[in-house]
């Protein structure tokens, strides 16, 4: 049975696909879309306004790399003016002098601020941006100074995952009062680069015994969110809370999305917001009712005690790699083609142990026409 739709509480905004950095693991899809297909600035603030009526308590401003928005302060002012939190996420390099402090005076609440890596040449390399960890730096000083409560994100992967620790003393020493340790998730970008990306087995036993290490360690003084890597996991996480249940996601264009790579299920269409209002489309798109609640599973999910804790894992993971989107999340130990991960982790070693001539990253960019692993 599903239980009766309640309204959703957050909402992440893709201002723009536009970025300074090009990591290989970005979540954006692979089409992203030009400057001028953004929303304009006036079609966002009654979005926000939508979005508040329809009972939206938090809104993640992203992307892309939302800064490169002019208007970004106008859109903080619209939310804050309607009581909404707002969390900015952003890569932290080219923001000019006096932006912070204009963000925060227009009523940012929170800034989430992501490290590619926690040496420099780690963050320079992955981002494909030279001179990007010192920037990223004086961001976080930034925010600090302008009181702002700041989260600091490492996306972790092989070629990363050993600064653990590391990104650890960086968090404590910006000062920052959560960190993300995320392990990348494949899909967008990252599917297409997965066998460069994915970290050995030993690895990532080893970050989960640092991880857990340093939660005790620093009760009271930072919070360690800990992503476990999807491939590697006995039980599937509840990819966005469950499919359109308490969040969703509106794409630069203002599709409305729910979830990331919600576009790559092929059966399912979107609305954009306009030619709809968000309540409408949050009620009645029969995307969004596709996968809510439980009556869509199959076995094993349909009679299983965890379908109500992680509502049967990702659909879109379904999707790549068992090409049913309504299929048993592969990454579930319970599924019929489970054993499917451990050959991809295998394959992805194999893979990223033969030297590629050139390039090793596909990395993210306007206009690259590129095809999912
Ligand atoms: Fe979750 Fe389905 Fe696996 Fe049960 S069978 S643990 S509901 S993914
Ligand atoms: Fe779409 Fe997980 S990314 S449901």
């Amino acid at each position: 049975m599903n239980e009766p739709l309640l309204p959703p509480i957050g909402m992440l905004a893709e201002l723009t696909h536009r970025c300074p950095l090009q990591c290989p693991y970005c979540s954006n899809p692979l089409e992203l879309l030009k400057a001028n297909r953004e929303l304009d600035t006036q079609t966002w603030l009654d979005l926000f306004s939508q979005a508040a009526d329809l009972g939206i308590l938090q809104v993640h401003l992203s992307g892309g790399e939302p800064t490169l928005r002019r208007d970004l302060d106008q859109l903080i002012a619209g939310l804050s003016a309607r009581g909404v939190y707002t969390n900015l996420i952003t890569a932290g390099v080219g923001i000019a002098e006096g932006r912070i402090e204009a963000f925060a005076e227009a009523g940012l609440d929170h800034l989430q601020l992501s490290f590619q890596g926690a040496r420099p040449a780690t963050t320079d390399r992955i981002g494909n941006h030279k001179g990007g960890h010192e920037k990223k730096l004086e961001t976080a000083r930034r925010a600090r100074a302008a009181g702002l409560p700041l989260t600091i994100n490492a996306p972790i992967h092989r070629h990363n995952i050993e600064e653990v620790p590391e990104f650890i003393d960086l968090a404590l020493s910006l000062g920052a009062e959560r960190l993300e340790i995320a392990n990348v998730q494949y899909a967008g970008w990252a599917l297409t680069n997965r066998d460069q990306l994915m970290p050995e087995r030993a690895a990532v036993d080893r970050q989960a015994e640092i991880v857990a290490a340093a939660r005790e360690r620093l009760t009271g003084i930072m919070n360690i969110d800990f992503v476990t890597p999807d491939y590697f996991a006995i039980y599937p996480k509840p990819c966005m809370g469950g499919w359109a249940r308490d969040a969703f996601m509106v794409a630069p264009d203002g599709t409305v999305l729910p979830c990331h790579a919600a576009q790559t299920i092929p059966s399912l269409s979107f609305e954009r917001f306009g030619p709809r209002s968000l309540a409408e489309i949050w009620r009645n798109s029969p995307a969004f009712n596709a996968f809510r609640g439980t009556d869509w599973m199959q076995q094993p999910c349909r009679s299983c005690e965890r379908r109500e804790i992680d509502w049967g894992g990702c659909r879109c993971q379904a999707m790549a790699i068992a090409g049913d989107a309504a299929a048993t999340d592969p990454a579930c130990a319970k599924s019929p083609i489970h054993a499917r991960m451990a050959m991809l982790i295998d394959e992805a070693q194999r893979a990223a142990a033969v030297p590629s001539p050139g390039e090793q990253f596909v990395y993210r960019r306007i206009g690259v026409v590129t095809e999912p692993a």
